[in-house]
């Protein structure tokens, strides 16, 4: 009895000491109470050395023996094992799931965004086709009826045909030119320059100029959104020569001196 004591001693010092070891390495504490479990069955196989041997089987009644032996010996294992929460598959995949899931929800978003921008490059290409159609007399074209847009004043809709100012009217609604530029009262959400005065300031070509390439001009005291190229370089690419024109001489008209568009400086 005096040796099953020393031995059980001897195993809590050792254990008690791997637990100070294994904490000063900052091991997680399941691994320290891992190595403590450890020293403790080192003990008691220790212990078990001195128990006095069994009876000596054999026969059948070994075979069993074994066979009771390692079917307790498979449930203890599994048993154990399965106590622990890693084992668990449902445990594993919902860590996954929770690295992946922002990610996925990130590329999700990345494609639904990319997706609309080419929808609404196409859908400019259309509009802007629409209105070609409809400038070569092809008034009776479906499309010109989505051409029209929401914007055109049903007054003007039946001209069809080469009404320049008409064209540009609808480039100006088409291309949206209003979501940061305020004309007649109406528009510049974005914070551009009023325009109603540009016609006395710009000529045409140079408002033809600055659509095909903003960084053309600057409108005074605007010099941040110059910089920052606020006014988008792509018209160049979406609108046709004659619209890019139609647009120009349509602005050119707007001689309201009464609104203070800036001055624009020429910078190219
Ligand atoms: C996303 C906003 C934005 C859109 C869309 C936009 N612009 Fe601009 N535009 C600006 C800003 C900001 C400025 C002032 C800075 C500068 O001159 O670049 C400006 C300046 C101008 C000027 C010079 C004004 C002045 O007084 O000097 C003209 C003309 C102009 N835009 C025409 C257009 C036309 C025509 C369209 C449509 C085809 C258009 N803009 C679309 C933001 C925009």
């Amino acid at each position: 009895m005096g040796n099953v004591i020393k031995k059980l001693v001897v195993g809590l010092v050792v254990g008690g000491a791997l637990i100070g070891i294994t904490r000063a390495l900052e091991f997680p504490t399941i691994f320290q109470m891992m190595f403590f479990a450890y020293a403790m069955l080192g003990a008691a196989v220790f212990i078990l050395l001195d128990a006095p041997s069994m009876k000596t089987l054999s026969g059948g009644k070994s075979l069993i023996a074994l066979l009771v032996f390692y079917v307790v010996l498979c449930a203890v294992y599994i048993a154990g094992a399965s106590m622990w929460p890693q084992y668990d598959p449902e445990d594993e995949k919902g860590k996954i799931e929770k690295i992946l899931k922002p990610k996925r929800a990130a590329t999700e978003q990345g494609k639904a965004e990319e997706l609309l921008a080419r929808a609404k490059a196409l859908d400019e290409q259309a509009k802007a086709l629409a209105e070609r159609i409809k400038a070569l007399g092809g008034d009776q074209a479906p499309a010109a009826q989505a051409a029209g847009g929401a914007g055109a004043p049903p007054s003007t809709a039946g001209a069809a045909g080469g009404d320049i100012l008409k064209i540009g009217e609808d480039q100006w609604q088409l291309q949206e030119c209003y979501n940061c530029h305020k004309l007649k009262g109406e528009g510049g959400k974005k914070r551009g320059p009023e325009l109603d005065n540009i016609g006395n300031l710009l000529t045409v070509d140079d408002i033809k100029q600055k659509i095909l390439d903003p960084k053309s001009w600057m409108a005074e005291g605007f010099e941040k959104e110059y910089e920052k190229g606020k006014m988008p370089d792509k018209y160049k690419d979406l609108m046709e020569e004659k619209d890019v024109v139609a647009l120009a001489t349509w602005l050119g008209t707007f001689k309201n001196t009464s609104v203070n568009t800036p001055k624009p400086i020429k910078k190219k």
